[in-house]
């Protein structure tokens, strides 16, 4: 009695009842299946879900999620979710703000705002800007990127690379150096491969300085170099969760190894189409 009048008083919700609403639904109509329900309790260090369209892998997502802040009791600090895109970043957290809002109540909810839940790319951006020294930069999207090369390719000797006119060989320019970011080619290589694009290449990254600029390869690409160099910078991760597994490039792979170095990293991708 003394200690059902206790939670009470402390607006507190038992664990079995917590447990109760993650594996059956907050309106107890959405039971996890038995596969869902191993991944979201999963004591794994790796824990990878592979399976098609529909078959519910962010629903898997959303309630480990839930799981961890108010079963495991994990600071939700600790806790960072990858999704896609930013549309897919706000689904999910309103999703988990209701559902933490219907057991927990809207004071506990607001306690959530420290989680991460967003774009890899937001995440390095943010990387960048608070420890790396990247404060007064903006991100050029990949249209941005495109007409920042050819207002400015002349300048830094685009037109002396390949390409039948000005605004292939920019386009080509532009391609081959999300190449260079996308699958963290090394340097030194580049170098002795392909002096002439490396000289361009220099000469680009100095101007995106000068204008204090980053495009969404170069932003990753930094984060992956930057982390390796001072790791100590790194927040600390407990949890990393990574939905669209299956559109991840290297870099991003690279990346997504560092910041969840000390944590458990639950993946979640399609299952590659078979034919
Ligand atoms: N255990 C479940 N019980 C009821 N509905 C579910 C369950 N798992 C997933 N769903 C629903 O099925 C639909 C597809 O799930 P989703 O997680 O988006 O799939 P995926 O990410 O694998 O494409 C969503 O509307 C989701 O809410
Ligand atoms: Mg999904």
């Amino acid at each position: 009695m003394l200690c059902y009048l206790f939670t009470l008083l402390m607006g507190e919700v038992a664990l079995d009842k917590i447990l109760d609403y993650i594996k059956n639904g907050v309106d107890g109509k959405k039971p996890l299946s038995e596969a869902q329900e191993k991944a979201v309790m999963s004591e794994s260090k790796h824990i990878r879900v592979l399976a098609g369209a529909g078959a519910g892998k962010t629903e898997t997502l959303t309630r480990r999620i839930l799981y961890l802040l108010l079963y495991k009791n994990v600071p939700p600090e600790e806790i960072v979710a990858f999704t896609f895109t930013e549309k897919a970043a706000q689904s999910m957290k309103s999703r988990i703000y209701m559902q933490i809002t219907q057991i927990m109540g809207e004071e506990y909810a607001a306690k959530i705002g420290k989680m991460y839940v967003g774009t890899i790319h937001s995440y390095a951006l943010r990387l960048l800007q608070d420890h790396f020294g990247y404060g007064n930069y903006d991100v050029l999207d990949d249209k941005q990127e495109m007409a920042f090369v050819m207002r400015r390719g002349y300048e830094i000797g685009v037109n002396s690379l390949d390409g039948r006119n000005y605004p292939d060989k920019c386009k080509k320019f532009v391609d081959a150096v999300n190449v260079v970011y996308d699958e963290l080619i090394p340097r030194d290589k580049l170098r002795e491969k392909n002096p002439e694009f490396y000289k361009v290449l220099e000469k680009y990254e100095q101007m995106l300085d000068d204008y204090h600029r980053l495009t969404f390869g170069r932003l990753i690409y930094l984060a992956v170099n930057k982390i390796k160099k001072r790791p100590e910078k790194l927040p600390k991760i407990t949890h990393l969760i990574v939905d669209e597994y299956q559109d991840i490039n290297h870099a991003q792979e690279e990346l997504i190894k560092l910041i969840g170095k000390d944590a458990s990293i639950m993946i979640v991708g399609e299952r590659r189409q078979t034919i």
